[in-house]
């Protein structure tokens, strides 16, 4: 696959802080870095709490973000918004949801469902057109224009989603934040909605952001892999690298968790099982936030954030560990 090197969003030290009392603020997702390029579907794993539908939703300014950056096509689309500038943004970028069931309005109908964006818009002239859009979007999901009818609570789970794919893409956007599209359904059917998805990414030249709690998930359809935790990113990279090559010992932890096919190489391979619970985001540790469960925490770790650095070329890792200012130091 040739390398996708045109940038379509930049993120830049975004910050999403929540205030949850008087005294205490959330840090759900505390600076974080990165790019996704046209066409590419950038994976993005980590427990759950770690921030990943934060940095997503502030992406798509569901949330206003507390400081950074949002570049979207050449444009900073983090800042204050009018509602033109709003309307804008959610035509160029959709949002799928992880529970199809909760995501549907269940009193209407899957055509208004679908047709909410045209309408929002006004991308069809006339009532005819706005039919004709959302039937060729249900084939385009794999329903038919029979469903067009019906409520949502007559479909499957895996119809529910399709409907939220036809319902993001009825105004042809160009960047889809897919927050843990297939957690929800059955392991039979998630392959059908992410073979959907990869269908139609290649057709329609979308770009994915795809949200996912573990590695083994994503890594089928992720051109990269950004991993988090405690919301910061820990390790971003091809697939290649973050399963063939992991820097971040975070990464490698994920990683060992996964069952390996082999039952002789299951047997003897390594694990790194991490100790204790993810540390609050209210009191996140000083220093490298993974430290308090790093099996390789050195003295640095607790006084210094770790740099986020392209440690190899496009392998982005925030760890003591690989950062060779920090190395040269301590010789
Ligand atoms: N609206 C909110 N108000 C206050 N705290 C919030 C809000 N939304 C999220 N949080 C907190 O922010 C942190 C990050 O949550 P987020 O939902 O982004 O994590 P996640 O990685 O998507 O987790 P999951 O895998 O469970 O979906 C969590 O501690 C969560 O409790
Ligand atoms: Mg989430």
């Amino acid at each position: 696959m040739a390398a996708k090197t045109e940038k379509l969003l930049q993120v830049k030290n975004l910050k999403k802080y929540f205030n949850v009392s008087r005294k205490d603020v959330l840090k759900a997702v505390d600076g974080v870095t990165f790019d996704v390029y046209k066409g590419e579907t950038l994976g993005l794993v980590g427990e759950s709490g770690c921030g990943k539908s934060t940095t997503g939703r502030t992406i798509i300014r569901l949330y206003d973000p507390t400081e950074g950056e949002v570049i979207f096509d050449g444009q900073d689309v983090g800042g204050k918004l009018n509602r033109n500038e709003k309307k804008n943004l959610s035509k160029r970028m959709q949002m799928i949801f992880q529970d199809p069931y909760a995501s549907l309005n269940p009193r209407m109908m899957v055509k208004d469902i679908i047709a909410e964006g045209i309408d929002i818009h006004h991308l069809a002239k006339s009532p005819k057109e706005r039919i004709e859009r959302v039937y060729e979007m249900l084939e385009t999901v794999g329903l038919n224009r029979e469903h067009a009818n019906r409520y949502p609570h007559e479909f499957s789970g895996g119809q529910r989603q399709r409907i939220g794919i036809a319902r993001a893409l009825a105004v042809d956007p160009d960047f889809i934040i897919a927050d843990e599209p297939i957690s929800a359904l059955d392991v039979s059917i998630q392959a059908q909605v992410v073979n959907l998805m990869q269908e139609l990414q290649e057709k329609q030249g979308l770009t994915y952001l795809f949200i996912a709690h573990d590695l083994s998930m994503v890594k089928h359809i992720s051109d990269r892999v950004g991993v988090m935790y405690l919301g910061n990113m820990a390790e971003l990279a091809s697939s290649d690298d973050v399963y063939g090559h992991p820097l971040h010992p975070y990464t490698q932890s994920l990683l060992s968790a996964i069952p390996v096919a082999d039952p002789k190489i299951e047997r003897t391979r390594e694990r790194i099982i991490l100790e204790g619970d993810v540390p609050s985001p209210i009191d996140p540790p000083s220093g490298c936030r993974f430290r308090t469960r790093c099996p390789f925490a050195m003295d640095i770790c607790a006084k210094v954030r770790p740099k986020w650095h392209e440690a190899e070329k496009n392998h982005w890792v925030a760890c003591h560990l690989h950062d060779e200012e920090i190395k040269t130091e301590n010789v």
